[in-house]
């Protein structure tokens, strides 16, 4: 088997291909041939030591992933050899082959491919989380999604249509926002040329109900402003870099909620709940009233240049690594 390995917290190019034995899985584990590995911006978070969590070196990172059980340990028989499955390492995933406890894999719901089943329960599950725990969304109602096409803005607003919301995306390229109408957007921002505040107040007449902020950075503030009455607007990360400072005067008016949204730390605190939010996921995306987008391939080898892309805002879409 082929692994990404990450042997020490340094810049990107510093991830290394290397060779291994074929695994064999131990009492209660299965082994997966992993068809596509998830990328997300967090990877590189975790290979350049940048994240919170700074997992023992060595490792491989990659927290999501699509295949095929190829061999099961002793005890296992809720799952047999030959099913397509996903699951949600964490860690692990960037390799031909990942361990996995029996009871971590799910099958892949309805027609998705392996690619589209990679990339769906980090973005997808952070975004049912968001817009159906932390706050509702009542049909009709306009939520502004920043960083539209990108893998968590792509989900936001599939989930928020599918919610009956109306969605305006707000993207930085022309290729982006196009991924942001097939997605299901009726409107779209040049947030960095048009003036964000003024043109979603336009479009939504007067104000929109929701904001989702994967970004933050110089975007927040013009974001949280454009906020109606009772607006709720959604923390979710920080890709632009900066950490915004939110003016509280503008939390006041009209009512609005700041919501933060931490759906890792969720998972962890409320595993039951989380269990009854991806089963909900997965009905959701089998029976096809979610459409996860196709993603970018890259082969394995490309890992370096995945990631890289994926942090200079090149990517429209999700991204998957293919051993
Ligand atoms: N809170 C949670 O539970 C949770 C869960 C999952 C992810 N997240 C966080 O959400 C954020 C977005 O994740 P994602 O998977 O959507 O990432 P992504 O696919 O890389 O998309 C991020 C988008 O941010 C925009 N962006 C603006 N300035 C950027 C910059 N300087 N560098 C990179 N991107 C920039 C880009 O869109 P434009 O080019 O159009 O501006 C890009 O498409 C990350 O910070 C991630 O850690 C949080």
């Amino acid at each position: 088997m082929r692994a990404v390995v990450c042997h020490e917290f340094a810049p990107i190019d510093r991830l290394v291909i290397e060779e291994r034995p074929d695994l064999d899985p131990a009492p209660g584990k299965v082994v997966v041939a992993v068809r596509a590995a998830g990328v997300n911006y967090v990877d590189g978070l975790f290979v350049q030591g940048k994240y919170q969590i700074k997992p023992p070196l060595p490792f491989t990172p990659g927290g999501e992933v699509a295949g095929d059980v190829v061999a099961v340990g002793e005890g296992v028989d809720s799952v047999s050899v030959g099913e397509r499955v996903l699951a949600m390492p964490w860690l692990g995933g960037f390799a031909s082959q990942v361990e996995l406890s029996a009871g971590a894999v799910v099958p892949i719901p309805g027609a998705l491919s392996y690619g589209q089943a990679a990339a769906l329960v980090q973005s997808y599950g952070t975004m049912l989380y968001s817009l159906t725990r932390r706050t509702h969304v009542s049909p009709g109602e306009w939520v502004l999604v920043l960083g539209a096409g990108g893998g968590i803005g792509l989900a936001a607003i599939d989930v928020a249509r599918h919610l009956g919301a109306r969605v305006i995306a707000a993207a930085s390229s022309e290729e982006k926002r196009a991924a942001a109408i097939r997605a299901g957007a009726e409107a779209t921002i040049d947030y960095e040329h048009e003036d964000l505040k003024a043109r979603a107040r336009e479009i939504s007449g007067g104000g929109v109900d929701i904001v989702v902020d994967p970004v933050g950075d110089r975007f927040a503030d013009p974001a949280l402003r454009a906020l109606t009455w009772m607006g709720r607007y959604l923390v979710i990360g920080f890709a632009g870099g900066d950490i915004p400072r939110l003016p509280a005067n503008q939390v006041l008016l009209n009512n609005r909620t700041v919501v933060g949204v931490d759906w890792g730390a969720w998972t962890m605190r409320d595993p039951d709940d989380n269990r009854a939010l991806l089963a909900e996921l997965m009905a959701l995306a089998g029976s096809g009233a979610l459409s996860p987008v196709e993603p970018v391939e890259y082969p394995l080898e490309n890992v370096i240049q995945a990631l890289t892309d994926l942090q200079d805002r090149k990517v429209s879409g999700k991204v998957v690594l293919v051993p």
